[in-house]
């Protein structure tokens, strides 16, 4: 027989295949398509990325289960489905338009579903809950559609939905990763790695934005990436800026991507830290602290000169505070 591992996926990708047929050809299906259409995706992305609809009630999903004679015990384990308190099983996606997300070798390992209208019930997006097959601190939503272009450029893009980075695949820029809201993990960082050491961080221009990008430069940093940080206009994300002004638009805001100490510097300043002279030491000091994860000496004592230009700072003084943040490290 096969590995329990096998039949999970197994199941999954005949579910996907039933998500997908709703969206494309069922009667119902109606309105997800018109969904995807108002927001500019075209069926050939719908289909390259295998999205779906799930149909609104309460055991559409369980009926094809059932037909299909698949186990609903694992089906129970993927999360497809629910058990409520009298023991009748549900879908748990229903009404939701969905999102497979796959592993880098392209098997379906869970489902993110999203609702249709902003004034639905419920979470935004609901994922399936982890498993055997799928830890979510490890898979980066878009890699296996975008790993060859990753190599290939020696450089990826990580956004935060999955949106942004199939509008940005439909533009033609594939280097693209989705971390999926959350910040990134040291084992997305990892797994990245193995195909390039250089990303440009794109988040969503808000506050949750600002700060996921924050936190994300430390984690790449650990894994000795080169991290840039590109910014777009206020309320944007990659997925709306690219469907507003384009592709050759959208390029130059890579281009213009800073690196992360001009980025944290422009954010401390945006803060007023460099008004009062205590904030503005704490603000050196959280400048200093990331430059410590480098383990290039010679790259280290480049920022920290860039530092000293910037704020008219010995060099010294700063080496000092390097010393301390290094220390740290250890
Ligand atoms: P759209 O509104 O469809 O354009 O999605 P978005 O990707 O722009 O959403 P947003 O910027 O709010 O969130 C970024 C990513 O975070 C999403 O693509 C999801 O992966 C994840 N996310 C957002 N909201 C939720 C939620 O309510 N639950 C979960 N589990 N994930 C969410
Ligand atoms: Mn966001
Ligand atoms: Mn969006
Ligand atoms: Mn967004
Ligand atoms: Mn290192």
């Amino acid at each position: 027989g096969q590995s329990e591992q096998e039949t999970l996926f197994d199941i999954n990708t005949e579910v996907a295949r039933y998500f997908s047929n709703n969206l494309l050809n069922d009667d119902e299906g109606q309105i997800a398509r018109e969904y995807f259409q108002k927001r500019n995706i075209k069926v050939q992305t719908m289909r390259a990325f295998g999205l779906g609809y799930a149909l609104n009630g309460w055991e559409n999903l369980v009926s094809f289960l059932k037909q299909k004679n698949i186990d609903l015990e694992k089906a129970l384990q993927l999360g497809l489905i629910g058990r409520n308190k009298d023991g009748r099983v549900y879908d748990k996606l229903a009404g939701r338009i969905i999102f497979p997300i796959f592993s880098p070798n392209g098997r379906v390992v869970a489902f993110a579903g999203r609702k249709l209208r902003e004034d639905d019930t419920g979470a935004k997006y609901i994922n399936s809950p982890e498993s055997i097959i799928y830890v979510k601190g490890r898979v980066l939503y878009g890699l296996s559609f975008a790993k060859d272009e990753i190599r290939k450029l020696d450089k990826a893009i990580i956004v935060e939905g999955y949106m942004d980075l199939i509008s940005l695949y439909q533009a033609g820029i594939k280097n693209v990763v989705a971390v999926s809201g959350t910040a990134l993990t040291d084992e997305q960082a990892q797994l990245l790695s193995r195909y390039t050491k250089n990303v440009v961080l794109l988040f969503d221009a808000d506050t949750a934005g600002i700060a996921a990008s924050m936190r994300s430069i430390e984690i790449l940093l650990r894994k000795d990436f080169d991290v840039k940080i590109a910014t777009l206009p206020a309320g944007e994300d990659p997925d709306s800026f690219v469907n507003k002004y384009g592709k050759e638009e959208f390029e130059e805001t890579i281009k213009r991507a800073e690196n992360f100490l001009e980025y944290q510097t422009a954010y401390f300043e945006k803060q007023g830290m460099f008004v009062d002279p205590t904030k503005a030491a704490e603000a050196i000091r959280e400048l200093v602290k990331p430059i410590a994860i480098i383990d290039d000496e010679l790259k280290r004592n480049i920022l920290i000169k860039a530092i000293s230009k910037k704020f008219n700072l010995r060099e010294k003084l700063l080496e000092k505070e390097l010393e301390k943040a290094l220390e740290q490290e250890k």
